[in-house]
């Protein structure tokens, strides 16, 4: 991401612009920032550097929209969805294409997942229009009193870079099916995706419903967070920002939805010992997407029984990971988003190279020359010896870097995973499955898996404990709790008859 230099007379590079209330616009100060291809840093598109003025009329239009969208027969609400849903299913390839390009994610093994992802994601909340019902509450047969499940009004929304389409699609299909209007804000470093489905959901939907903003998270970001006329928050991104994003939303008591970071723990037990957990861990790691995933299972703690056997396949099935260009179906892992997080990534390999005890299995630092030197390409990378304590261990790279914990005593693995400051994924592995279901309950995380290292599916109440978040997505109940308000309504049935006049 840099910031665009006379992009006049350029005329190689697409300029892209923002939707405001229907229509597509420059952004008011008609500064643009640049955005770059990660696999070959080349320019790609130029997009609008969004601020507080194209924040303000995003949120005057999202609140013009409200009263009306609201008032929207749901079942309607939701077949504009479905609408959307076939309309981006029908040119899937290019959305795929275009997501690869922009985060440098393999097309093979995560773009294009990721576009078929966001379909399943706008057709699900789709059909789920009818559930936004309320309940009747006996309070005696003179009383009817009941609630109704009513939107929140405009929803603020900031989405990252990671999979930016897909996290789209998770506020876009909720927030308004629920019957919100929603301003969401794409990150600089990949809103070309998020931007192309807003043009599919402009030509599906009243002007105003939807609103996208580029800009910096500074800039466009700070200042819809801290929008009066913002009524609920919904961020996806670093613990950092959520901190400051919960501390806007306490401001005006706002309501806050946060998905934030992960450390996530992986347990192996000695009789998982085998090919298939191999395989899983390298799933749950997510290196087909440079593990840049706040789900990634990057603390792998293995039984001191078959840890170096264990590792020695791990290293050797990751080393056979066919790093590129992300466009080629070959590929298997792509470039990291952009120069500053390569750089981040790059600092923990340098600083797992000089501790005492780590040994390097696989990967290390990027090559500085040839073809992968032209991209923010790192490589997969297995630390073993590692402690719990290690910067390593503790913090969220965002990139390939594992690292392998030895224990003997179960109590101490799990107190192992939990001696960290997020709680948001945990992968178990053992075919013992009273052993496993006991270690899924005490470890502290909003999602375990037991013996797969998948993605999330639409239905699965999402979301972390501890630092890694508050609320929960991709479900019904995600919907429910963060994109409407319970109202109770109660009637006296018993009054008086009325006298005669
Ligand atoms: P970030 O949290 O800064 O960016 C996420 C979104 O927040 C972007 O749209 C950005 O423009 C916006 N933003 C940034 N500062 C803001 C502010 N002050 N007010 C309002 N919005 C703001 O994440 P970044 O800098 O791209 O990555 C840094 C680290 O964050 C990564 O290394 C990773 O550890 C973590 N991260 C976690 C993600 C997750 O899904 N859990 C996703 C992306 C990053
Ligand atoms: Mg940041």
């Amino acid at each position: 991401m840099a910031l665009a230099q006379g992009t006049a007379g350029d005329v190689s590079r697409r300029r892209e612009r923002m939707l405001i209330d229907g229509d597509w616009t420059g952004g008011a100060s008609g500064a643009e920032l640049v955005v770059e291809n990660p696999g070959n840093r080349n320019p790609i598109a130029s997009i609008p550097r969004g601020g507080a003025e194209d924040v303000d009329r995003a949120v005057a239009a999202a609140a013009r929209a409200f009263p009306g969208w609201s008032r929207v027969v749901p079942r309607e609400r939701g077949r504009m969805l479905q609408k959307i849903a076939d309309a981006v299913e029908a040119r899937v390839e290019e959305l795929a294409r275009v997501i690869a390009e922009e985060t440098g994610n393999a097309i093979r093994t995560q773009a294009r997942p990721e576009a078929r992802g966001a379909v399943d994601i706008l057709r699900y909340f789709g059909g789920l229009a009818g559930e936004l019902k309320g309940e009747t509450i006996p309070l005696g047969e003179h009383v009817l009193s009941y609630t109704r499940r009513e939107p929140i009004g405009v929803v603020g929304a900031i989405i990252p870079w990671n999979a930016p389409v897909l996290l789209a699609a998770l506020k876009i299909a909720p927030a308004l099916c629920a019957g919100n209007t929603l301003v969401l804000k794409a990150a600089e470093d990949a809103p070309l995706g998020v931007l192309w489905l807003a043009a599919i959901c402009q030509e599906h939907l009243p002007k105003g419903v939807l609103n996208v903003l580029t800009g910096l998270g500074e800039e466009a970001g700070a200042a819809l967070a801290n929008h009066p006329g913002v009524r609920k928050l919904s961020f996806t991104g670093s613990t950092e920002v959520g901190k400051l994003i919960m501390r806007a939303a306490s401001e005006r008591i706002v309501p806050v939805s946060l998905e934030l970071g992960g450390k996530s723990p992986s347990i192996v037990y000695p009789d998982a010992d085998e090919d298939w957990v191999v395989d899983g861990i390298i799933a749950a790691m997510r290196f087909t997407r440079q593990s840049q995933s706040c789900t990634a299972g990057s603390r792998l703690f293995l039984h001191a029984g078959i840890f170096d056997g264990f590792l020695a396949r791990l290293a050797e099935k990751t080393s056979k990971l066919e790093i590129g260009d992300p466009l080629a179906e070959t590929t298997d892992v792509g470039a990291i988003i952009n120069e500053k997080q390569f750089r981040k990534v790059c600092g923990y390999v340098e600083e797992g190279l000089g501790l005492p005890g780590a040994r390097l299995l696989v990967g290390g630092l990027p090559p500085k020359t040839g073809p992968l030197s032209q991209g923010y390409y790192a490589l997969p990378t297995v630390f073993a010896g590692a402690a719990n304590d290690w910067r390593l261990a503790r913090e969220e790279i965002f990139g390939p870097v594992l690292v392998a914990i030895r224990w003997t005593d179960e109590e101490e693995a799990i107190r192992m995973a939990n001696d960290s400051h997020y709680g948001l994924a945990a992968y178990v592995w053992t075919r013992d499955i009273g052993r496993a279901l006991s270690a899924a309950h005490r470890i502290e995380a909003g999602w375990v898996q037991v013996n797969q290292g998948l993605g999330q599916s639409p239905g699965h109440s999402y979301g972390g404990v501890k630092q890694s978040g508050i609320g929960r997505e991709f479900s019904l109940e995600g919907m429910l709790d963060s994109f409407t308000h319970r109202k109770n309504v109660t009637i006296n049935l018993r009054t008086p008859p009325a006298r005669p006049a």
